[in-house]
């Protein structure tokens, strides 16, 4: 669900830029905005996940996505097998970024995992120009609307656990139902949005 009015790779590259820009400490933006503008572009094509964007006069100012089962997701990327090595080249002889992309396929197929209900809000960003003022809050609420048009009664969010959206999904009513380390250095806390 993207914004007709704005061309769809021009819209995939604002939400790339604004996840790097929003979540500076994850791992994902470490991979470059080119990789994160053809994730973002998978969540938007498949018909099991969503990217919901807000724009503000051509800016966009906040989204957030979300997916019916995330294991599919990166098989999609693989459906752009050059996009994918040219994204990744520059990280290819990192071993240890090579080793953290291994720690997310690991823990999409564990076992851990598969303990918790499948449908996920995969990320929410709002432009920090635009925080704190009911943005976050509406964009969830599309999201909640999404799975429970689909007959969805609960979805999963893991959050790491220094950031402060914590509270934000705590204030949402989400609570926390277990913790687990998809990298070993970064705890996450799993909530249950239940619906
Ligand atoms: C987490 C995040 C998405 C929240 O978005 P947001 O737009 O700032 O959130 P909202 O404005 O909707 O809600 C935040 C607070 O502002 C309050 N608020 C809502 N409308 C308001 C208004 N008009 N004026 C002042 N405050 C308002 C809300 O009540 C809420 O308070 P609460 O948390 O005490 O209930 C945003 O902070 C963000 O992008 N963070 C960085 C990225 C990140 O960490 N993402 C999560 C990990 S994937």
């Amino acid at each position: 669900m993207t914004n007709r009015n704005i061309d769809k790779r021009q819209i995939y590259l604002d939400v790339a830029k604004l996840h790097y820009h929003t979540l500076k400490t994850g791992f994902l933006p470490t991979l470059g905005i080119n990789f994160l503008a053809l994730m973002y572009q998978c969540i938007d094509e498949a018909n099991f996940s969503i990217l919901i964007t807000k724009y503000k006069n051509s800016k966009l100012i906040g989204f957030v996505s979300g997916s019916l089962g995330s294991s599919g997701l990166y098989k999609l990327m693989l459906n752009h097998p050059l996009t994918l090595i040219i994204t990744l080249a520059p990280v290819i002889f990192n071993f240890r970024k090579i080793k953290k992309i291994i720690n997310i396929f690991k823990h999409i197929s564990s076992k851990e995992r598969k303990k918790y209900p499948k449908p996920e809000l995969l990320s929410i960003c709002v432009h920090p120009d635009h925080q704190g003022k009911g943005i976050g809050i509406e964009l969830y609420h599309k999201l909640s609307q999404y799975f429970k048009s689909l007959s969805k009664s609960e979805f999963i969010i893991v959050v790491g656990q220094s950031l402060q959206a914590n509270s934000f999904y705590k204030n949402q009513g989400a609570e926390i139902i277990g913790e687990l380390k998809v990298h070993p250095d970064v705890k996450s806390n799993i909530f249950i949005q239940r619906l």
